[in-house]
């Protein structure tokens, strides 16, 4: 089973996300790490003057630990810089074609929940349960804040620039899948949200079993 979790930056999806793979037994997918991936190899090669195309890099998974290149890049790839260049990057059609394409392999067997931008109307329209959570402005600032310690105004200013990138971009922008159940955490605490999907799993697994009797 997958449950794909989309939505804007600082809607509380990899919390979420995390939150609800371990409380489900599932596996967890970070789609938006594998795009700061892409961007630190990119800020990388440009001080060192070479390219790595985005087919030849290596990005796994260990855990709640990232490697870029068999080099661990956890926090590295959370940097303002990185944040801001990977939106610049997933917005590169042969990036985006690359790593959908092993988004798509790796989520074909197994139970999965997979979080990011397109994963519910591009990677895997066929999604057994697709969320959309969002959150004000304000809201999703004051967490990113909360986050990295940086002001709240430098944190509004910088997600507005990249939401507006992510949405208008030509390559799968960020957008609500037609069947995707809308979740607005505004004032919400994250255990409830976190209940709401587990809630939601149970439904589409109660139908599923219905159909098969
Ligand atoms: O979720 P995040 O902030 O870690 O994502 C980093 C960037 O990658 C963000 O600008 C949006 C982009 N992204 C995307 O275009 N498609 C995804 N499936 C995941 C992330």
């Amino acid at each position: 089973m997958l449950v794909a979790i989309d939505g804007p930056v600082g809607a509380g999806k990899s919390t979420v996300a995390r939150a609800v793979a371990q409380r489900l037994g599932f596996t967890y997918l970070d789609t938006g790490a594998m795009y700061r991936c892409v961007a630190l190899a990119a800020i990388e090669d440009e001080a060192a003057d070479h390219v790595r195309d985005v087919a030849v890099l290596h990005i796994d998974f260990e855990g709640d630990r990232v490697l870029l290149d068999h080099s661990e890049v956890t926090e590295a790839i959370r940097a303002p810089e990185v944040s801001r260049r990977s939106s610049q990057v997933a917005a590169d059609p042969h990036v985006r074609e690359a790593l959908v394409d092993r988004q798509r392999k790796l989520t074909e067997r197994g139970d999965w929940v997979a979080e990011g931008r397109d994963i519910g109307t591009v990677v895997r329209p066929d999604a057994e349960l697709k969320v959309f959570l969002t959150a004000s402005d304000e809201e999703r600032a004051a967490r990113r804040a909360a986050q990295t310690g940086r002001g709240l105004e430098q944190e509004l200013a910088d997600l507005r620039e990249r939401d507006l990138r992510d949405r208008t971009r030509e390559a799968s922008p960020l957008r609500r899948a037609e069947d995707a159940v809308e979740l607005d955490t505004t004032g919400l605490a994250f255990e409830q949200v976190v209940e709401r999907i587990a809630a939601l799993v149970a439904e589409v697994r109660q139908a599923a079993n219905r159909e098969r009797t």
